[in-house]
């Protein structure tokens, strides 16, 4: 597309050539260029063009948030993968910050600077990420001296790790010597821990477990748990979180985010419950320990195909931030980070507690950028539905569903006229059908974010055009009674008019 087009010769202009940090003017520029696309998110996380998936390197440094994240800048597919930056004060506006890492011809990471965290060593901003080096993966290290962390130095004896455990049957494929990648590092006393995703023949996914004192010298303590699928399966991405009673570690296989709440004793990770933490388009989601509280960000791939994410000149987005905590029953809680609320500029649409029968009603609240804040009782309804991202006669819309089975589905089989994207439907389990069910829905673009009782997730892409912006009620068989709130959320990433001239705030 021009779009793509102009994005590469940019590239191009930049006589440090493509694998440098591209500059913040430049990404002002992409920005702006974007904000008319319909399918464009305005306050979930974009990258400024091109290419995004993992988010990585989530710290919080002298007041600053620092997000970085999986980044092409050489077009929206994924290849040659640096490290993007966006900083933010509050969760909600990110600044994007020059590239952080490229990778370098002749190390270890040639080949892609792929997933990895941050860490605070005593003062001492400290990565690791993924170097890809032909078939190799290897855990590289980089530290950065600029307060702000827009440049990092990469250690010279990268990478930290020589080789992967060879005690193992890990996996090999036609691409990979053995899978080996991403990385979580945390300190525990003097010893700092790291755990790697990986797989072993005939068993399952597994997480490795290290230990260290400085974080370059690792020893291989053994894997911390190993899927028992006996599939093929890889563990991309874990994370061990630390929720106070239990401790959550999370993997994703290629389709799930999987989590697993438990114990860690002696290196082991002993197992109570497990579960998906998102039902829908939600992927290598990454945390960040925020005084109290834990927040988490996933990766919202496109569904749709490679030409039309070239054709747009972007592809990705990041979730909503999400606070994970333990009920009192020790059930995993997921919730908007409280900030979330502040995006709210105008209330567009309220009522209820009202009788709903299959009278369909419409909110007078249309738009691309809408919170939904509903509370729903079935009484002697069969279903409830609400459906969004609706054309005027109805023939595009996306269906939210939620029948007596106790599930929410979002039918996503008339959500583009054009044919773009999924069309399966989505589920996730949700309370019985004789208690009420909560729901918070996030619209934005092509984005549908979903918080079921403050317990569950189900994120789905949908690419309806762009007068579809209708959102309507029904309940089926009977009749549900409905609390209802609509809000206008804040374009909060989408720069704002003068983007790209004058000085930044
Ligand atoms: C997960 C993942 C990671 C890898 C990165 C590469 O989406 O495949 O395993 O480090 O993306 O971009």
């Amino acid at each position: 597309s021009a779009f793509a087009a102009g994005c590469l010769s940019a590239l191009a202009d930049d006589p440090t050539g493509p694998s440098r940090p591209t500059s913040t003017a430049d990404f002002e520029g992409f920005r702006a260029r974007l904000t008319g696309d319909p399918h464009r998110p305005r306050y979930h996380f974009t990258p400024p063009a091109n290419w995004l998936n993992d988010p990585n390197g989530l710290i919080r440094w002298n007041g600053r948030y620092h997000l970085f994240y999986q980044y092409n800048p050489a077009g929206p597919f994924h290849n040659s993968i640096h490290w993007g930056h966006a900083t933010s004060e509050d969760l909600l506006h990110w600044r994007d910050e020059p590239v952080a890492l490229a990778p370098s011809p002749d190390g270890p990471d040639r080949d892609g600077c792929w997933s990895g965290c941050a860490v605070d060593d005593d003062g001492t901003p400290t990565i690791l990420y993924t170097g890809g080096d032909g078939r190799r993966q290897l855990p590289c290290l980089a530290t950065s001296a600029d307060p702000r962390l827009g440049t990092w130095d990469k250690d010279p004896d990268n990478p930290v790790i020589a080789a992967p455990p060879s005690d193992l049957d890990l996996l090999s494929t036609e691409h990979w010597e053995v899978e080996f990648r991403d990385h979580a590092v945390w300190r525990d006393g003097d010893t700092w821990y790291q755990l790697i995703g990986s797989g072993v023949v005939d068993e399952g996914g597994a997480v490795l477990l290290y230990s260290s004192p400085d974080l370059r010298e690792w020893e291989y303590e053994g894997p911390l748990l190993v899927g028992d699928d006996g599939h093929g399966t890889v563990w991309e991405c874990p994370e061990l979180l630390d929720l106070g009673d239990r401790s959550l570690l999370h993997v994703s296989n290629y389709e799930d985010v999987v989590y697993f709440l438990g114990d860690l004793t002696d290196g082991e990770f002993e197992v109570t419950t497990r579960g998906v933490l998102d039902h829908g388009d939600f992927y290598a989601p990454q945390s960040l320990r925020d005084g109290d509280r834990l927040l988490t960000w996933g990766w919202l791939p496109e569904t749709r195909g490679e030409r039309a994410q070239w054709d747009a000149g972007w592809s990705g987005a990041l979730s909503l931030p999400r606070v994970l905590s333990l009920d009192d029953d020790g059930r995993l809680r997921q919730r908007p980070a409280e900030e979330v609320t502040d995006l709210r500029t105008r209330r567009v649409a309220a009522g209820g507690p009202d009788a709903l029968d299959d009278e369909r009603r419409a909110l007078d609240a249309g738009g691309r950028t809408l919170e939904i804040d509903l509370e729903v009782a079935l009484d002697d309804a069969e279903a409830f539905e609400l459906s969004v991202f609706e054309s005027a006669d109805r023939a595009e819309r996306t269906a939210i569903r939620y029948p007596r089975e106790g599930e929410v589905v979002v039918d996503r089989s008339a959500s583009s006229r054009a044919g773009a994207g999924a069309a399966d439907a989505q589920r996730m389990p949700a309370t019985p059908y004789d208690e009420p069910l909560s729901l918070r829905a996030f619209l934005d673009g092509s984005v549908i974010e979903l918080y079921a009782n403050g317990r569950r997730c189900l994120t789905s892409r949908v690419y309806p055009e762009a007068d579809s912006t209708g959102v309507s009620v029904a309940a089926e068989g009977g009749r549900a009674s409905l609390t209802v709130d609509v809000w206008e959320l804040e374009p909060a990433i989408a720069p704002a008019p003068s983007a790209g001239r004058g000085p930044r705030p």
